[in-house]
C-alpha cells in the first residue's frame, strides 16, 4: 500500500541530512527540511551564522519573527542585546557561530493580520530538529558551547536541564559521543521581558557574567 503519511508526521529532520560536506551542504539541505510541522507556517529555515571553525558556539531556542524574515539567526532584539553582552564580555563575534535548537519559528497570532507571537518549541520539535544542531556541532567542532536559555540546554542535555541550577559554571559532558564544555546562562529574550528597569538590569549583568565566564574558558 502506497504510505500516505507526510514527512513531517515522523517527526525528524534525519532523513533530509546531506550525506557529506560542510555547512554549506548543510545549509542547502536545512532549507528543504520538513522533518516536523514548523516549516509549513514559517517563512524559512534559519540556519546557523558563522564559519566552520568558530572557536565558540552559541545556541538559542528557535527564529523569532525577524529571523524568519531575514533568514539569519539573532538579528531580531534579543540579537542585538546578544551582541552588546558578547561584546562587554570580550567575545569576538568573528569567534562565534550562531544558532538555534530549532531552526524555524513557531507562532501564534492572536487576530488575523496581528503580530506574530513566539511560541516556545516542544521537547518533541526540538528532538525533530535535533539532527541538525548535531551535525553542526560535528563540522564546527567548537571549543565551548554556550548554551542561551532551557530550551538550547534542554535540546542538548536532555529535558530535565534547569538554567538555574547550570549557569555561570564550565560543564563538561558528553554529547553524541563527544565531550564537550558548555557555559549556560539565561536566554537574551528573559532580559528583555523583565518587569522594570531595575530587574532588566539585574538580568543583563548575570547574562554578561555567565559570558565572561565563557571568554575565560576560551582564553
Ligand atoms: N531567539 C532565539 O532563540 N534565536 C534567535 O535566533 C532569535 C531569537
Ligand atoms: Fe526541519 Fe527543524 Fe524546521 Fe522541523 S523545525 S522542519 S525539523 S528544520
Amino acid at each position: 500500500m502506497v504510505s500516505t503519511k507526510a514527512p513531517e508526521d515522523a517527526y525528524t529532520a534525519e532523513p533530509f541530512l546531506p550525506e557529506r560536506g560542510g555547512l554549506p551542504a548543510l545549509r542547502r539541505a536545512a532549507a528543504e527540511c520538513r522533518g516536523c510541522p514548523l516549516h509549513r507556517d514559517a517563512t524559512q529555515t534559519v540556519f546557523g551564522a558563522g564559519t566552520a571553525n568558530a572557536r565558540v558556539m552559541l545556541v538559542g531556542e528557535q527564529p523569532g519573527d525577524q529571523e524568519d524574515r531575514q533568514g539569519k539567526p539573532f538579528v531580531g532584539p534579543a540579537g542585538r542585546l546578544l551582541d552588546r553582552a558578547l561584546a562587554e564580555a570580550g567575545i569576538d563575534p568573528a569567534d562565534a557561530y550562531v544558532t538555534n535548537a530549532v531552526k524555524h519559528f513557531k507562532f501564534t497570532r492572536a487576530e488575523p493580520r496581528k503580530r506574530r507571537i513566539h511560541k516556545a518549541p516542544t521537547l518533541r520539535e526540538m528532538t525533530a530538529c535535533g539532527p541538525w544542531l548535531a551535525a553542526e556541532l560535528a563540522v564546527v567542532e567548537p571549543e565551548l558551547i554556550v548554551l542561551l536559555g532551557a530550551s538550547a540546554g534542554k535540546a542538548l542535555l536532555g529535558s530535565s536541564f534547569r538554567v538555574g541550577e547550570a549557569r555561570g559554571a564550565v560543564l563538561e559532558r558528553e554529547i553524541h559521543g563527544r565531550a564537550e564544555k558548555l557555559v549556560a546562562t539565561v536566554h537574551p529574550s528573559s532580559v528583555l521581558r523583565a518587569q522594570d528597569d531595575a530587574d532588566r538590569k539585574a538580568a543583563y549583568e548575570g547574562l554578561v557574567s555567565d559570558l565572561k565566564v565563557a571568554a575565560r574558558a576560551l582564553s
